[in-house]
């Protein structure tokens, strides 16, 4: 029997989200796991998607790991730009219809974490005006559409190891809103490679090959670079940006856009959104199947 991804990871329609990273501070591997243990299957209603970077990983289940999974690695672009990394050892996505519930999970999650572990990083996101990012795209339009699609996309193939599991890519980006918004419309339909207003994808000479799009749409090997997005827009009316959250079936679906993006590659040219949005953190991590989740934090 094939393993089960993490419930939460394909459930759409949240509108609340919360993101909480932490370090392991202690080094007692049965007191980290009791902790983790018990921030899963808190609330029904909130789902709480658990994801371990690299050595995590190893320290929790020494026995094997996905084959591409890598500890995040700082990316310098070609016109200055750079992705850094702030790899940390758990991540919790955290979504659900109502904000005080998702609260409660993540102040119970933190209060449980924070015997073991130090925070090191928490955003809480929100869905924006149906779907919309804060530059007023619409975002997650050309996700793979049906459910078959997106496991293809996201879950780890039936045979390899961490099979029923993802690999995650989460970056906190930080918009530079008032440069965006001082360009005209055309000008970020060009960047973003889509009209705005009713979000078709530009055509031929229309679409620029340092579009967003183009960099991202990409194939390597013949081998369509699908991922399975799940951003969400954050912050306050200071810092504000997307929390970019995929989920893939191989390391390299994230990597081979990352590079692209920031003109890493042949034709050296970057994606144009570098100009208003920057990277400010960048962690790869892996979701475990449900059963793995399970057998490697010794709970029924
Ligand atoms: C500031 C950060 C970002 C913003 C505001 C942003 C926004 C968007 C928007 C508006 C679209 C078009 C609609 C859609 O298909 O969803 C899009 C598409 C896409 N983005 Fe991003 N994105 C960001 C970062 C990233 C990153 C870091 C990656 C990959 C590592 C990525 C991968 C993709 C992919 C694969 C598509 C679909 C391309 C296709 O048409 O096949 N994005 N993004």
């Amino acid at each position: 029997m094939s393993k089960t991804p993490q419930v939460g990871i394909f459930k759409e329609g949240s509108p609340h989200f919360y993101f909480l990273e932490y370090h392991f501070r202690s080094t007692d591997v049965s007191q980290v796991k009791a902790a983790i243990a018990s921030c899963i299957n808190v609330f029904s209603e909130v789902f709480v998607v658990v994801s371990f970077g690299k050595n995590a990983w190893q320290l929790v289940q020494p026995n094997w790991m996905p084959a591409t999974l890598t500890s995040f690695k700082m990316l310098k672009g070609q016109q200055g730009h750079q992705a850094p990394s702030t790899q940390a050892d758990l991540f919790f996505w955290l979504h659900g219809d109502d904000i005080s519930t998702v609260f409660d999970v993540a102040l119970h999650i933190d209060k449980q974490m924070k015997r073991v572990a130090n925070l090191n990083l928490q955003e809480r996101g929100f869905s924006y005006h149906q779907n919309r990012d804060l530059i007023d795209f619409e975002d997650g339009t050309a996700n793979p559409k049906t459910d078959e699609l997106k496991r293809e996309a996201a879950v780890i193939a039936k045979g390899l190891a961490g099979e029923g599991g993802c690999l995650v890519l989460s970056q906190k980006w930080v918009h530079d809103l008032d440069k965006w918004n001082a360009i005209p419309v055309h000008c970020q339909e060009a960047v973003v490679g889509r009209t705005k207003v009713e979000n078709i994808e530009l055509e031929g000479d229309a679409m620029p090959d340092d579009s967003h799009i183009s960099r991202t749409d990409l194939k390597v090997e013949g081998v369509p670079m699908k991922i399975y997005r799940r951003s969400a827009p954050f912050g306050s009316v200071t810092e504000k940006g997307l929390f970019f959250l995929a989920f893939g079936c191989e390391l390299v679906r994230f990597s081979s856009q990352l590079e692209s993006m920031y003109g890493l590659t042949e034709d050296q040219k970057i994606d144009q959104l570098l100009n208003f949005s920057k990277a400010v953190t960048g962690s790869y991590w892996f979701a475990p199947s449900q059963e793995d989740l399970a057998e490697a934090l010794g709970v029924e």
